[in-house]
């Protein structure tokens, strides 16, 4: 007894304690804490679909099914990825008010861009599908407008008009107007093809292509930018603009031929 409080009393006791108290902490920490990043991403992955999920439950599963598989009032969802959830909702067409009408309409988005990631994120672990784009890909960089009128012209324009302002389909659908459509929307639509819109893949439409088109609907975009002259006339082209200037310059011409005329009449009259 005397011998163990001697050595209790050991001047170095209190600096082995400590080391043991500080061996058992970090073992403790290493045996609870997130091993590595990774696995930290992973549980928040699995966090946001798990999230996601709830809200597809309670606002999405009464017409596309429970798990997704679809039913009599919605597609099935597995397979459609997650750029398709983030343009069906993020452009308001999704919740559908109804599975009947010609085609959901765009109107305000009514989740917030988290839950729409979440939503996103829990459709995509159903199956694999076209990916949210990246700034990078829909950004303005490196574009080239001239290209990408020129890819408009012969693959959107003869549904969406040559400037990109809609037009109307068969049998009550319609192509919408793309001004004030947001890039990275625009870019989920080719990827996706909404409805009766053919979609338009990596594979016969590169990334870069992509980025062409949404520079060129950025140029034309009126809604943004002022229009560089000119009246609008419709964007109908060569032909409705020639009409204009045929029937209103030709008038100006003939009311000023008229004009001289009387000046010259009257200067000899007197
Ligand atoms: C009232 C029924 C209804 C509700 C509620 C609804 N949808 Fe839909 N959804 C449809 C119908 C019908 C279509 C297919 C036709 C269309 O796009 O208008 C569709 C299409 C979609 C598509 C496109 C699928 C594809 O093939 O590209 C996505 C993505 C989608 N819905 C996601 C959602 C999400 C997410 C929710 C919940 C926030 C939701 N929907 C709620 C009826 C509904
Ligand atoms: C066959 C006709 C057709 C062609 C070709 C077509 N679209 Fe569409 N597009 C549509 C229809 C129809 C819709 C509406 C779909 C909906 O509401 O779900 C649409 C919707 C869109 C939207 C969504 C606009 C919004 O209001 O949110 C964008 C963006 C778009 N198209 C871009 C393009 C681009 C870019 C091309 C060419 C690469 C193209 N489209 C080719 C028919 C077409």
């Amino acid at each position: 007894m005397k011998k163990l409080s001697a050595r209790r009393r050991h001047p170095l006791a209190a600096v082995v304690v400590l080391l043991l108290a500080l061996a058992a902490t970090g073992g403790l920490y290493a045996a609870f804490a997130p091993a590595s990043k990774a696995q930290a991403d992973e549980t928040s992955q699995s966090l946001t679909i798990k999230e996601g999920r709830k809200l597809y439950e309670v606002g999405c599963a009464s017409c596309h099914g429970t798990g997704g598989q679809g039913s009599s009032d919605g597609p099935s969802l597995v397979g459609v990825g997650s750029a398709a959830v983030d343009f069906q909702v993020g452009t308001g067409r999704m919740p559908a008010a109804t599975s009947q009408g010609a085609q959901a309409p765009r109107k305000k988005p009514v989740y917030t861009q988290t839950q729409i990631d979440q939503l996103a994120a829990y459709v995509a672990s159903l199956g694999a599908g076209p990916v949210v784009p990246t700034k990078q890909q829909y950004g303005p960089a490196g574009a080239d407008v001239a290209k990408g009128g020129e890819l408009f012209r012969t693959n959107c324009a003869q549904c969406h008009n040559f400037t990109g302002k809609g037009g109307a389909l068969t049998e009550g659908k319609y192509a919408p107007t793309l001004e004030g459509v947001e890039p990275k929307h625009i870019y989920e639509a080719m990827q996706t093809g909404p409805q009766n819109m053919p979609s338009f893949p990596d594979t016969t439409m590169s990334s870069q292509n992509k980025k062409d088109i949404i520079a060129y609907l950025h140029a034309v975009d009126s809604s943004e930018t002022t229009n560089p002259g000119g009246l609008e006339l419709g964007g109908l082209g060569p032909v409705s603009e020639g009409l204009f200037a045929w029937i209103f310059g030709l008038g100006a011409l003939i009311a000023v031929a008229v004009w001289v005329a009387a000046r010259t009449a009257k200067a000899k009259k007197s």
